[in-house]
């Protein structure tokens, strides 16, 4: 595992940005595993600018989410499809049939997630996955309990996740109560990955995550086990 320090949100998520364009810009073929929540905002925001400034051609980049909600069609603003649009993928030339994420408003969830890991499969695997990490520790919504060996699975939320999330919502009870999520063992395929994690709220999971028992109780530990990790956070008194 490396880490990479930060001392602020800005100059995390610009160093994220760097990570993911020079992966871009240094390959003929990439599949990028690509999150949603507050913490990868602003490193979309640098490096879709910095991709436009330079004029990449991203004909040969592929993307695939970690999740989705559960009964959120696409079109909804508060879906992960939505934010990806407005975040990144309506201001690059990624073509958007290279774009792909859980559908949570498939009538057959089952299939639909066979089918997302087939997919990813049919890919070739993921290149490089950002990440995030919950205050549960969880990746992707993978929470605390979830099977080390998971392939994508439809998750109950945990309470502390949907009050987290509550923010993004008018009321909590908006809050969809499921989603449809790559598993742990999907996301430890991926060849490299790169967690970034901001704010004191997230210190413990981090430290857990990197210090911690490797246990289902806290899925990021898993981590520990992945040869190709780099971590940038800018969370002071984190060691490795
Ligand atoms: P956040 O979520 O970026 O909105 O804090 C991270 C996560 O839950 O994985």
């Amino acid at each position: 595992m490396e880490l990479a320090k930060a001392k602020d949100y800005d100059e995390m998520s610009m160093k994220a940005a760097e990570v993911v364009f020079d992966k871009i810009t240094g390959s003929d073929r990439l599949v990028l595993g690509l999150a949603t929540g507050s913490t990868p905002e602003k490193m979309y925001e640098y490096l879709a600018d910095k991709l436009n400034k330079s004029n990449v051609d991203l004909s040969h980049v592929y993307t695939v989410n970690l999740d989705e909600y559960v009964g959120l069609s696409p079109e909804d603003t508060q879906s992960y499809h939505y934010y990806m649009r407005e975040i990144f993928f309506d201001k690059v030339n990624i073509p958007l049939e290279n774009t792909k994420l859980p559908d949570g408003a498939a009538a057959d969830l089952d299939a639909e997630t066979s089918a997302y890991d087939a997919m990813i499969e049919d890919l070739g695997g993921v290149d490089l996955q950002v990440l995030g990490i919950g205050r549960n520790a969880h990746i992707a919504f993978n929470e605390p309990g979830t099977s080390f060996e998971s392939g994508t699975h439809v998750v109950d939320l945990t309470e502390t996740t949907i009050q987290d999330n509550a923010r993004f919502f008018e009321k909590t009870e908006d809050v969809p109560t499921k989603a449809v999520s790559m598993g742990l063992g999907t996301i430890m395929n991926a060849k490299s990955i790169l967690l970034l994690a901001s704010g004191e709220g997230k210190k413990q999971a981090l430290r857990n995550m990197i210090h911690g028992e490797i246990t289902e109780d806290v899925p990021a530990s898993i981590l520990q086990r992945h040869p190709d990790v780099t971590v940038i956070t800018d969370i002071e008194d984190i060691e490795l």
